[in-house]
């Protein structure tokens, strides 16, 4: 490792939750610090049980690992002490000072507004929080009596772990193309999504990164509105095994097939070293479970050497099923 960033490369919903599932207990991570906010669901399967977090850091499977949630994360106080109780993590978890709270009223006012519900959005309140913290009136963490217990400062604990050489990972949510600087404009979520948007809200300097680790599905989802290239109908995504439904919200997910110039381009913007790619068993069913690269038919290596040719980066995980074990890791 020891600090790498995990970045989505499409339109969220890539299975960053699972990558960092693995990582987390083959590592093993000694701090996963989440960043962006309650839009944003990771889903984890371990031990037979499915979490569908929003807030606590996917690192919370091993149970030494140090959960931090940065600065730049705006809080939904609610979720995240049902989060805390559910993976029993309260005595592990910290929520930095700064982090900004997410309000009842933001959430009506994301409901309430016909511009965002032409967008789409997961109506969790997120865009109207960040307006609110843009116009320097939002309430912090430490303005909370319930989150005094987790009070912690993310970027000075994150920094002295790099220092010392720890398992740092710096947990990002949704993906590239849903950045607010350089995704499909207006059709986008109320921040920037990249590597380097989530050292920022960490706390964490370039300089500090070893890898910027970019998932990548096999086919490409999108809930929400806005373009998606190559779109399929519902039908033919539930024929080829593509539907999905959104963790979060429950709302269907859009499908298209992998598209390598949008590849690419998550690549170039986020710096990335590494690529995971996942769902690699929904396109190849039989590779269902497979945990050598050897195993996988041959339809099936020639499009993971295709990614790594294309990106010109190397495909160092290969996701082939929901458990976090099911997976090749190729380090
Ligand atoms: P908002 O982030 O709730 O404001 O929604 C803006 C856009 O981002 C909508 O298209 C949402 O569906 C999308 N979005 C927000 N969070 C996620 C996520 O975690 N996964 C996938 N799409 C998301
Ligand atoms: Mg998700």
């Amino acid at each position: 490792m020891p600090c790498t960033v995990i970045a989505g490369g499409f339109w969220g919903d890539e299975g960053k939750g699972k990558i960092i599932s693995y990582l987390a207990l083959k590592e093993p991570l000694d701090v996963c610090v989440r960043t962006g906010s309650v839009n944003a669901a990771h889903t984890i399967w371990f031990q037979g049980k499915r979490y569908a977090l929003h807030m606590v850091p996917g690192g919370f499977i091993y149970e030494k690992c140090r959960l931090l949630v940065a600065s730049g994360c705006n809080v939904d106080v609610r979720s995240f002490l049902e989060e805390v109780e559910l993976t029993g993590v309260k005595n592990r978890v910290g929520v930095d000072n700064q982090a900004s709270i997410i309000e009842e009223k933001h959430a009506e006012q994301d409901k309430a507004s016909a511009y965002l519900k032409g967008l789409g959005t997961t109506g969790r309140g997120v865009g109207p929080a960040v307006e609110e913290r843009a116009r320097r009136s939002a309430k912090l963490a430490r303005d909370v009596p319930e989150l005094k217990p987790y009070l912690a400062d993310v970027a000075a604990e994150t920094n002295e772990a790099i220092g010392k050489g720890k398992n740092v990972l710096l947990e990002g949510t949704q993906g590239l193309l849903l950045s607010l600087f350089h995704g499909t404009y207006p059709y986008v979520t109320s921040r920037d999504t990249s590597a380097s948007a989530i050292c920022s809200e960490s706390g964490v300097g370039p300089t500090k990164v070893d890898n910027v680790l970019v998932v990548l599905k096999a086919f490409i989802t999108r809930v929400g509105t806005g373009p998606l290239p190559g779109e399929i109908s519902k039908e033919e995504a539930q024929k080829r095994g593509w539907f999905e439904t959104a963790a979060g919200t429950g709302r269907d997910r859009r499908a298209a097939p992998f598209n390598f110039e949008l590849a690419r381009k998550a690549v170039m913007i986020n710096g990335a070293t590494q690529i995971a790619l996942t769902k690699l068993d929904c396109v190849f069913p039989s590779c269902q479970g497979a945990r050598a690269f050897d195993a996988l038919p041959a339809e099936a290596k020639e499009f993971v050497d295709k990614v790594e040719k294309e990106t010109r980066i190397p495909v160092k995980f290969v996701g082939t099923g929901p458990d976090a074990l099911d997976l090749i890791d190729r380090r």
